[in-house]
């Protein structure tokens, strides 16, 4: 099987990376994919405190090679598989040489036995997060209506067309106050990238602000699970439709 390798980048902290990815791997298991979510995010890892799963084994230790991939996987009650990140140690930030090679290596691994690998990248974009983003089949970039946030999106897809010209992100728009809203943020993006990369973004959806996914988190259970006709909810699931391979 060769499955296909979802990223999740923002560029900006706090859009909602961890949770959407969260979500959309929940919405595609939903849909019948075999999903794992990896919690790439290798300096402040913590899409296992989102699931309320308290992981053994992590990446950390899956690229120091002390154990195999499949041996750190958790399964999931929602439907698809974790594999947890370290949290705190802010060990693997500053990665490289073997860490580093065995981590671009691992999305690419996983997808031999899952049809979707969904890699939830963190803020910012270090050398590891900007090579696993240019690498993925499918970038998505998130951002917000946020002034901050939309040139820090604008940003993460420059350096994507610099690092894979032949890739096409799709951009999401999460915790927009309206679906039109969100179209307007899409537009302003679409813009700056015709005319400044010379390429479109497609947008693959707009996530809007919905009070159930904060409580959801609090909750730490996922939301289709604990909200399931939310508007978070069907947002999600429509984006999952749009991706659909
Ligand atoms: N659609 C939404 N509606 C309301 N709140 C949201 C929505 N999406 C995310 N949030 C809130 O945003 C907060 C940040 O979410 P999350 O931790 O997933 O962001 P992140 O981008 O992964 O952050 P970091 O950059 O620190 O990794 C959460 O507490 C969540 O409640
Ligand atoms: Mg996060």
């Amino acid at each position: 099987m060769t499955g296909r390798v979802i990223a999740v980048a923002s560029g900006k902290g706090g859009v909602g990376k961890t949770w959407f990815a969260i979500t959309l791997a929940q919405a595609l298991a939903q849909a019948g994919r075999r999903v794992v979510l990896v919690d790439a995010d290798l300096g402040l890892a913590n899409a296992d405190v989102q699931l309320g799963l308290a992981p053994e084994l992590d990446l950390g230790a899956v690229l120091a090679g002390r154990v195999s991939a499949e041996a750190a996987l958790l399964a999931h009650l929602a439907g698809f598989y974790l594999l947890p990140g370290r949290s705190g140690s802010g060990a693997l930030a500053g990665l490289g040489g073997v860490g580093l090679d065995a981590a671009l290596a691992l999305p690419r691994r996983l997808a031999a036995s899952f049809q979707e690998v969904v890699l939830d990248l963190g803020a910012g974009l270090g050398t590891a997060q900007r090579q696993l983003l240019a690498a993925a089949d499918l970038p998505l970039v998130l951002a917000t209506e946020e002034p901050t946030s939309l040139t820090d999106s604008y940003a993460v897809l420059k350096l994507l067309a610099q690092d894979a010209p032949a890739r096409a992100p799709r951009l999401v728009v999460n915790m927009a106050g309206s679906a039109a809203g969100g179209q307007r943020v899409h537009a302003t993006l679409d813009g700056a990238t015709r005319r400044f990369l010379d390429r479109p973004l497609a947008l693959a959806g707009v996530v809007r602000r919905d009070g159930k996914v904060p409580d959801a988190i609090r909750a730490q259970i996922p939301l289709l699970t604990r909200h399931p006709t939310s508007t978070a909810a069907a947002d999600v699931q429509a984006i999952a439709r749009s991706v659909a391979a």
